[in-house]
């Protein structure tokens, strides 16, 4: 039996719509896997029970289809699905990288990373590897057609998660077509600021770098208290604040002396709006990774 701890992933970051993602220390979803003569899925954890059992609609038993590997699976979800915390691809990544070494198939990282995204793609119908793209290889990453780049960068973070969902579909409903040349100007200025940041492991750099006016403010208005809740997070000493992935999760920058404050602030904003919400203290962790001892 091997098991894999698969974290949970923020991506987008504001300026790198469907290209920027980071690893999260925590939460995680716990993918344990044996050798089977067919795939069966057993979900539990956060939200279970509403992630479907069947292989052919879950991510990871897509991936064990596609890799040939047949097994039964256990998922502990920690990552809540419909969070904006790759609740997703964290099973699919757990899967594909349990699954190689189930069957000693030596997969690279860039393999993986296509073997978890066409699990991804089954389920939520479009391949998006800003979330399993991270959650194989940890860090930072850019993904784009052509490839994944990778920065094994430290930030402190708080991704704080009110109790409603928005669905992925809903929320690239509301993404706006095209923008302006001011607003791609703007975006790019952003998005290098953030990843010379991310290169430099500079919270003020990157918390400038979240910022974007095209897609953000779209997403944020499927946030309820989403502007007192960012405010919130500035005051109490974050270097920058946005929406985590689709949403509803806030993801917020900030030094590791402020996120005690920043956590606090997020959760009691999102009360002063009648939502109630988790607040995780985390930072950018690692990939996907086989638990040694007993799982
Ligand atoms: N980049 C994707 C989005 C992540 O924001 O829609 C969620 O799949």
């Amino acid at each position: 039996m091997i098991a894999v701890r698969a974290p949970a992933t923020s991506a987008n970051l504001g300026s790198g719509f469907d290209t920027f993602g980071v690893a999260l220390d925590r939460p995680a979803d716990v993918v344990r896997v044996e050798r089977a003569a067919e795939t069966t899925i057993e979900v539990t954890g956060l939200g279970s029970q509403y992630i479907p059992e069947d292989p052919a609609q879950n991510t990871a038993g897509v991936v064990a289809d596609a890799l040939d590997a047949p097994a039964h699976i256990r998922i502990d979800k920690g990552v809540r699905p419909s969070s904006g915390l790759g609740s997703s691809a964290a099973s699919a990544a757990g899967a594909a990288v349990a699954l190689d070494a189930l069957y000693d198939r030596n997969l690279g990282d860039e393999e993986l990373v296509r073997v978890a995204a066409e699990g991804e793609a089954a389920v939520s119908g479009d391949a998006h590897a800003d979330n399993v793209g991270p959650a194989i290889l940890g860090g930072f990453t850019i993904v784009r057609d052509d490839g994944i780049e990778h920065v094994n960068a430290s930030l402190s973070l708080v991704a704080c998660l009110p109790d409603f969902v928005v669905s992925t579909s809903d929320a690239r409903e509301v993404v706006p077509e095209s923008a302006s040349m001011d607003d791609v100007v703007d975006t790019v200025g952003s998005a290098a600021t953030l990843t010379l940041g991310m290169c430099r492991n500079d919270p003020a750099l990157v918390g400038r770098g979240l910022e974007e006016r095209v897609v953000t403010p779209a997403r944020a208005r499927l946030v309820d208290g989403y502007d007192a809740v960012r405010d919130a997070a500035l005051d109490a000493g974050a270097t920058g604040v946005t929406v985590s992935g689709a949403g509803p999760a806030v993801l917020a920058v900030c030094l590791p002396t402020a996120q005690r404050r920043v956590a606090g602030a997020l959760v009691e904003a999102f009360d002063d709006a009648g939502v109630d919400a988790t607040a995780y203290r985390t930072g950018i962790g690692g990939g996907a990774s086989i638990l040694r001892g007993t799982p």
